[in-house]
């Protein structure tokens, strides 16, 4: 019988089969997988887990404060926080391919991984152990979309599942592979973690750094954060959060486009709004969003974010598009 409570106790039964008395680590991003992977495992095995929360420097707006604060008050979980943002920027400098650019983000995370990994097994005084085991909050759609279901194409390395480099040492956790999103929430409602975890829209491990078509800079990163929580505040602010599966918002930084603002001439860049609606996200639908709520985002945009000066919508489903652009 498919229920929540008998896919926890199974899941429960089965990481403490895998992991023994071992310690594992849990990749956070802030996310809902990641979240509930984490609790299911926190449930299992108790203090043998530590979470880490690589800050990459490709969030958005005031998430690495909210994973510090929200999911550790939720839960307890002992929490690792690595700042990582010059590296992450340094391995992406040059390169503006998709596919390049996710396995360069998919083995940043890993190599962070291992080193969090040997600081928290010295710092505990475990030297010798001789497996690593790394949760991560894959779900059965990554798998299929990243070609490891059968029968599928390559359509993009999810980070935690194609993007991972041949030479990964650790032994994965991966509790959730066999769910879709829906089912992900029902357990973490069933594990007791709070609405704004569970109900959280989609957000990709490669965060911004997949949502800027063309090279991934700090100053474009945080041209995008501005406009990103721009578009995230008018829709909360409209209550279109829970119609809304997830919206991308999307740095063109590699166009630009003729404008006017006050007196003068702007060659500036376009902002992609990707408004869609979906039940798990393996096809989706442009969401028919109120003009009103679009032009406020549109007017608000362009009016505070320097070198924006056009905001676009996107009007294609999944498929032929993607969510993502990348
Ligand atoms: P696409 O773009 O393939 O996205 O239509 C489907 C869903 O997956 C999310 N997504 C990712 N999530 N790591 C993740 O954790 C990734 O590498 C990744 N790529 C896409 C996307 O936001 C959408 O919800």
């Amino acid at each position: 019988d498919w229920t929540t409570h008998n896919v926890v106790e199974e899941q429960i039964a089965s990481i403490r089969a895998q992991v023994g008395t071992k310690r594992a680590i849990c990749g956070l991003s802030g996310g809902v997988d990641s979240a509930v992977a984490a609790a299911l495992v926190q449930k299992a095995i108790g203090d043998q887990l530590t979470c880490v929360y690589v800050d990459h420097g490709l969030m958005r707006k005031g998430e690495t404060e909210q994973v510090e604060k929200d999911f550790v008050a939720a839960t307890g979980v002992q929490l690792k926080v690595v700042d990582a943002q010059e590296r992450f920027l340094n391995a992406l400098a040059g390169v503006s391919d998709p596919e390049e650019k996710r396995k360069i983000i998919g083995r940043e995370f890993i190599r962070v991984f291992e080193q969090a990994q040997a600081e928290i097994v010295a710092e505990a005084g475990a030297e010798g152990e001789d497996v690593a085991f790394l949760v991560q909050g894959t779900l059965y759609p990554d798998v299929v979309e990243s070609g490891g279901g059968t029968g599928t194409a390559n359509i993009k390395s999810h980070h935690n599942v194609g993007g991972l480099p041949d030479d990964i040492e650790f032994e994965l956790v991966e509790p959730l592979r066999q769910l879709f999103k829906d089912e992900v929430r029902m357990v973490g409602q069933e594990l007791g973690l709070p609405e704004e975890i569970v109900q959280r829209q989609p957000f990709p491990g490669p965060g911004l750094g997949i949502r800027i078509v063309g090279e991934v800079t700090k100053e474009r990163l945080d041209l995008l954060r501005d406009a990103d929580a721009i578009a995230r505040e008018e829709l909360t602010a409209a209550g279109l959060d829970r119609d809304i599966w997830q919206c991308p918002v999307v740095l063109l930084a590699d166009v630009r486009s003729v404008g006017v603002q006050g007196d003068g001439r702007t060659y500036g860049h376009p902002i992609v709004l990707r408004p869609v609606s979906s039940e798990d996200a393996m096809t989706a639908d442009w969401t028919r969003m109120p003009y009103d709520v679009l032009a406020k985002i549109s007017t608000r945009i362009t009016n505070e974010v320097a070198d924006v000066n056009r905001v676009v919508l996107d009007v294609t489903s999944k498929p032929p598009g993607t969510i993502e652009w990348e």
